[in-house]
């Protein structure tokens, strides 16, 4: 059997969708039934029902967006970083391996290749970053599982829900045996106040920059794979392999929905952040080849945002 933390979430029932799918075995735990935060509760309850794996799929995600985060650091830090700490300890206690959906939101920028060197920008709005990426350059280098956040308590700037997503990251580290699944920005073809696309229909005015995004189903088939393949345990990144830039995914929202309304783009950094933002947002790139050399199979990205916008529907 698998124990699943979180099954109540936008992420968690798509873990649950797909568990069903391939008729696994599997226990949907909320902490309406028991609080799995609590340690001594969540290691009785794996000694008793001793599952074969866990997923934590629970987590605090500020609602509507990041900003929330900062209003309730404490339920933030309880969230993502002492519960992953928790279930590492749990499950490195009572010998079950585990599954820990994190967030590529602790980098910001990409890596970009040229006279024999890598550098790291921060910042891809920059002009001739931007054309690099508009281009598709294959200077244009995503980050890697090997390096370390650059949008974090460690590398400040950072908003409190990165800083909290990476220490849940370091918190759970050489602690028995897990998977660390890095999600970034999750879409797909169902209406929903949570699908980036949905957000990117309603907002106001929209934000320009280049991020790897993740398919909500490609991304838990994908965190089932590392484990049913018995790929290493250690972190992956585990978005649709490629990157977008937002006006890109306008632009195919308005070749393939066709919406009544035109979109508008704020002006710059400065603007966003004066007006529709607080707190810092990453925007990045990931790189997701370790996934793929441990046999997962997942389809591009433009792949996926094509067949998300061709197949749009509401939820129920
Ligand atoms: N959605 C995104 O944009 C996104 C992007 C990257 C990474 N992630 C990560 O993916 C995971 C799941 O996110 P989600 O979008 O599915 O979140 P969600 O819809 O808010 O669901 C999270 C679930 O976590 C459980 N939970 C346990 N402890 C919690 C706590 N202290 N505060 C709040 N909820 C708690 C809750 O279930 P019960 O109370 O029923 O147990 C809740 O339903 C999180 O770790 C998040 O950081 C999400």
């Amino acid at each position: 059997m698998i124990l699943l933390l979180g099954a109540s979430g936008y992420i968690g029932s798509a873990f649950a969708s797909e568990l069903k799918r391939r008729k696994l075995d599997f226990l949907p735990l909320s902490r309406l039934q028991l609080d799995y935060s609590r340690f001594d509760l969540l290691l009785g309850f794996l000694r008793t029902k001793k599952p074969s794996f866990v997923i934590n799929a629970a987590g605090y995600t500020g609602k509507p967006n990041v900003d929330a985060c900062e209003l309730d650091k404490a339920g933030t830090l309880v969230g993502n970083t002492l519960l992953p700490q928790t279930i590492a300890h749990a499950c490195a206690v009572a010998g079950v391996p585990w599954g820990h959906v994190s967030s590529g939101c602790i980098y910001s920028g990409a890596k970009i290749s040229g006279d024999g060197t890598v550098r790291v920008e921060k910042d891809m709005t920059q002009p001739a970053l931007h054309a690099l990426v508009e281009k598709k350059s294959t200077s244009v280098l995503g980050f890697t599982e090997a390096d370390a956040p650059n949008f974090s308590f460690r590398n400040l700037p950072c908003s409190f829900y990165s800083g909290t997503k990476a220490m849940g990251e370091e918190a759970m580290a050489g602690i028995g045996q897990s998977y660390i699944w890095r999600l970034r920005i999750p879409f797909d073809e169902f209406d929903n106040q949570r699908n980036y696309l949905s957000k990117v229909q309603r907002y106001a005015k929209v934000y320009d920059n280049v991020n790897s995004i993740s398919h909500r189903a490609d991304f838990v088939k994908a965190c089932l794979d590392t484990w049913e393949l018995r790929a290493p345990f250690g972190c992956y990144n585990v978005t649709n392999p490629g990157y977008v830039t937002t006006r890109h995914v306008v632009e195919q929202i308005e070749k393939i929905l066709k919406p009544a309304r035109q979109f508008e783009f704020w002006k710059d950094d400065t603007e966003f952040y004066q007006t529709a933002a607080k707190t810092p947002r990453s925007n990045c790139v990931l790189d997701v080849s370790k996934l793929l050399s441990a046999g997962v199979k997942i389809r591009c990205v433009e792949e996926a945002l094509e067949h998300s916008l061709k197949n749009w529907k509401s939820e129920n």
